[in-house]
């Protein structure tokens, strides 16, 4: 069985991609597929964003597709910046513009400052609705630390280590994300 996965970016797409290896089915992204569309999330949830990227997916290919949508939950911030976690700090913003906002608006509270990621992962073929949710808690620190990996990486612990993602070694990330969580179950699911 193929399934279009409806993301543009690569490293999501390897991750996935590695989930369904040993599987019966075959991932195609939309890079793979010279696709650039520009879709617009404009839902206030993960699951109604994911939803949105898989439908307009669909609408274009009317085949089986996947989506997910992710960002960085924290406690003290009342779950900011949440599905706003791309653009926290305005349009065109970098990933630093985003972690050092974040490590600003932190100062006002004592630590920890627990957190979580979280991907909404989806499927929908037309017919069916599949969803899955995979969840990484953690901590955010007051500094950016390493350089592995990307958005607010540096800044996010994962309980049970003492380094920053992007100080630990890739292959662990991809085998405790939330992203992995969730891909694995939607493909028990699929399954
Ligand atoms: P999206 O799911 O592609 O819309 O990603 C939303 C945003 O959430 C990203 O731009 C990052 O800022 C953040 N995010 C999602 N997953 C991760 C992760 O694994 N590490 C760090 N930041 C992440």
């Amino acid at each position: 069985m193929k399934i279009i996965f409806a993301t543009q970016n690569k490293g999501k797409a390897a991750e996935v991609k590695a989930i369904f290896a040993n599987s019966s089915i075959v991932i195609i992204s939309l890079y793979d597929l010279g696709n650039n569309i520009d879709i617009e999330e404009h839902g206030t949830t993960f699951r109604e964003n994911a939803f949105i990227k898989a439908k307009a997916v669909y609408d274009i290919y009317r085949e089986p597709v996947m989506a997910d949508d992710s960002g960085l939950s924290i406690e003290q911030l009342d779950g900011r910046p949440g599905v706003y976690s791309a653009r926290y700090s305005g349009e065109n913003c970098t990933y630093e513009d985003n972690n050092l906002k974040v490590i600003d608006e932190l100062k006002e509270f004592s630590e920890p400052h627990t957190a979580k990621f979280i991907s909404y992962a989806v499927y929908y073929d037309g017919k069916n609705e599949i969803e899955a949710i995979g969840e990484l808690p953690g901590k955010i620190i007051k500094e950016q630390r390493g350089t592995n990996g990307f958005g607010y990486d540096p800044i996010f612990i994962p309980d049970g280590y003492e380094k920053t993602i992007s100080e630990l070694d890739f292959k662990l990330k991809n085998e405790i994300s939330h992203r992995v969580r969730s891909f694995n179950q939607l493909k028990n699911k699929l399954i």
